[in-house]
């Protein structure tokens, strides 16, 4: 039997609905997605979650301002982050949304669970409250601003419930001690000891003002406050009251950006102890991406999104550049410069340029064939000592979520081998037999060093380093490559090439610049004729208004032809790549009725593995043809998105039975 793998458990925050994510959103969820690619390929069963934090104040008043039901509201804007999260390949294995019946259930049972330990009690609050934050400001006075966002606060007076988190100073301070590592990085485990040490007063927990919340059972008005809400999405997300039974409870790392460290430091494992439920293992604070020095935010106007860069320079591009530029704990400016110098500098000419001359050296000189190496000269024995050192070196690294400087040990091997192809010239070397042997070595040593190098970086370049993997002919898919079995000299001689892609084309910087920015003006100010929506404005697209069409776009079609097109649910079987297509992959897809061979260009853009099971639209009446030899009996429906027309598979935010028809 095979041995139980050892579980880890990843959260990102779950995300407020009073806007769609920008980079600093993408920011969390790239890490908390870098680290499951990367847990799995060292062993372990991994689960991330995401989700959407749908209650409060801003959200009542946002549905009032566009004229819909809160519901529908909260479900417009949950559908739009699942989409855009679906874009960036960044899919939560649970993503979940605090209107989800599984979460008001466990938000109702941890209170229950706190009440009945008797650290909950019924009494009066009188505060200043930012309505931006959720959260009353500690010491302020009518008229003053909130201390985060600056903007003025509300005096509200209420009966509520509170949480006697006073009585965790000392608990809070014993686990802090007992669980050194608890709070990363130390700068803010200091922060936190100190403000915990300074006293804690009891927390209101509930709100009589506030309808669009859960309620408190059996104690209308009453509804709990959106922290003691949102922060049991952790639990829920792993089966809430059920969660011995899946087994991911406790979360290893909670990822959360700095400004909420006290909510998931303090208030959260207080919670927790107070209902008597294992408490999480860490806490990691990272910083804030800023633009032009201040926190990007809606309001100021300042955000970055992340669908421009990735149209114009891949999700590669972008999660490379957020995990190398800056420091994980620490701020970061971003800027689209250093975005695109990094790219043209350390994927264009770094990791894709060796990739590149390596592949078209083998393909000259070998046939597409993986040589044989004769015997080593010192400077192929250095470069593989490098490299062996790189596999500790880049691992422990990534284990100490030192994200950057793990890069910079994957980019200086790349960096010796770009050297040592310079140094030796293959190119130069004749037809003699020892000529013959030393390039064969050489070729052998820099294919190697590039296999390595994609098991490496899998983690943050998955998309990249599967094409590497595919080229130089390895089974498997590469996110099931075992990183601790990880060594030099697994490259077998005679192993046939694949096709070699293009990685990560050189882009003129300026023209990058201005694309990017045309196409993030574009998506948050869309143009008045096609209504769609901009981040923070969910209703955008809905604002009635019947679009007029551009002339001559398309010309009306009847009921009775739309009809003509049978569309239903399909669940995708398997994924293959097709030998000789870079473009198609090649499905099984489940209709229902039956399972149909269906031929996607999606290729590029896709995994194969990452489709196996999920729901597609399928075009089932449509005449099947040959693609590349290979018969397709239907079509996948997809959006096609950017200039380049990059395919985005069209899916459903609920359940949806297999071979249910579209209408
Ligand atoms: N809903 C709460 C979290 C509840 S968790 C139980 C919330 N939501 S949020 O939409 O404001 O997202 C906050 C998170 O987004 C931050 O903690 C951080 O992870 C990320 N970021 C938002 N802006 C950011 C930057 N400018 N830079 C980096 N990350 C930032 O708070």
């Amino acid at each position: 039997m095979a041995e139980k793998k050892e579980k880890f458990y990843i959260t990102t925050p779950i995300y407020y609905t009073n806007g769609l994510p920008h980079i600093g959103h993408t920011y969390t969820t790239v890490v908390a997605d870098m680290l499951r690619r990367y847990k799995r390929m060292r062993g372990y069963d991994v689960v991330m979650t995401t989700g959407t934090d749908e209650h409060g104040v801003n959200v009542e008043r946002a549905a009032k301002n566009a004229g819909i039901a809160e519901s529908e509201f909260v479900a417009r804007m949950a559908d739009a982050w699942r989409a855009l999260w679906d874009e960036l390949d960044l899919n939560a294995d649970e993503f979940v949304r605090t209107t989800d019946l599984k979460h008001v259930r466990t938000v109702q049972w941890l209170f229950r669970l706190c009440k009945e330990n008797g650290y909950v009690y019924k009494g009066h609050y009188t505060g200043q409250y930012c309505i931006y934050d959720n959260a009353y400001v500690n010491d302020a006075k009518p008229g003053d601003p909130c201390p985060d966002c600056g903007r003025p606060t509300e005096t509200v007076t209420e009966e509520n419930y509170f949480f006697k988190l006073s009585a965790f100073q000392k608990p809070l301070l014993d686990f802090y001690k007992k669980y050194p590592d608890f709070i990363q990085p130390e700068t803010r485990r200091n922060e936190i000891i100190s403000f915990v040490e300074g006293g804690l007063k009891d927390l209101s927990i509930t709100r009589t003002s506030i309808r669009w919340g859960i309620p408190v059972p059996g104690e209308e008005p009453h509804t709990f406050y959106v922290w003691f809400d949102a922060l049991c999405a952790y639990i829920s997300a792993v089966d809430g009251p059920e969660y011995e039974r899946r087994g991911m409870w406790p979360a290893d790392v909670h990822l959360v950006g700095k400004d909420i460290i006290r909510f998931h430091t303090v208030y959260w494992p207080a919670f927790l102890m107070a209902a008597m439920l294992p408490v999480p293992r860490q806490v990691w604070a990272h910083g804030w991406f800023l633009m032009d020095a201040a926190k990007m935010s809606k309001s100021k106007g300042n955000v970055v999104l992340p669908r421009p860069i990735v149209n114009m320079l891949g999700i590669d591009a972008l999660r490379y550049f957020l995990l190398r530029d800056v420091v994980f704990g620490q701020d970061g400016n971003f800027s689209y410069d250093a975005l695109v110098t990094r790219y043209n500098s350390d994927l264009a000419n770094g990791l894709g340029n060796l990739a590149s001359r390596t592949a078209a050296l083998l393909e000259k000189n070998f046939a597409g064939k993986v040589p044989k190496p004769g015997t080593g000269l010192p400077q192929d024995d250095v470069l593989a000592r490098e490299t062996r050192s790189a596999i500790g070196e880049v691992l422990e690294r990534f284990d100490r979520f030192e994200f950057s400087r793990g890069l910079e040990t994957i980019w200086t091997v790349i960096a010796a081998a770009d050297k040592y192809l310079t140094a030796e010239q293959p190119w130069a070397l004749g037809n003699a037999p020892d000529e013959e042997l030393r390039k064969a070595t050489i070729l052998w040593t820099t294919a190697e060093l590039l296999r390595i190098v994609s098991v490496l970086a899998h983690s943050v370049l998955p998309q990249s380093t599967s094409k590497i993997w595919a080229w130089l002919g390895q089974a498997g898919s590469l996110s099931a490559a075992e990183l601790d079995g990880l060594r030099w000299g697994q490259l077998v001689p005679g192993t046939t090439l694949g096709k070699f892609q293009a990685l990560f084309p050189r882009v003129e910087k300026t023209e990058a610049i201005e694309r990017i920015e045309a196409m993030a003006n574009e998506e948050l100010n869309p143009p008045s004729a096609a209504p769609a929506p901009a981040p923070g404005s969910p209703t955008a697209s809905h604002g009635g208004g019947a679009a007029a069409p551009a002339p001559g776009v398309v010309d009306k079609i009847g009921i009775e032809d739309f009809a003509k097109v049978e569309m239903r649910v399909g669940q995708v079987k398997t994924a293959e790549r097709i030998v000789g297509a870079d473009k198609l992959l090649k499905l099984t897809v489940d209709i229902g009725s039956e399972i149909r061979q269906i031929c996607a260009g999606i290729a590029q853009y896709y995994e194969p593995e990452s489709l196996i099971g999920r729901k597609v639209v399928v075009v089932v009446n449509l005449a099947p043809r040959k693609l590349r030899g290979v018969e397709s009996n239907g079509m996948i429906v997809a959006a096609s998105v950017g200039p380049e027309g990059r395919p985005v598979l069209a899916g459903f935010a609920e359940e949806v039975e297999v071979g249910a028809r579209l209408k």
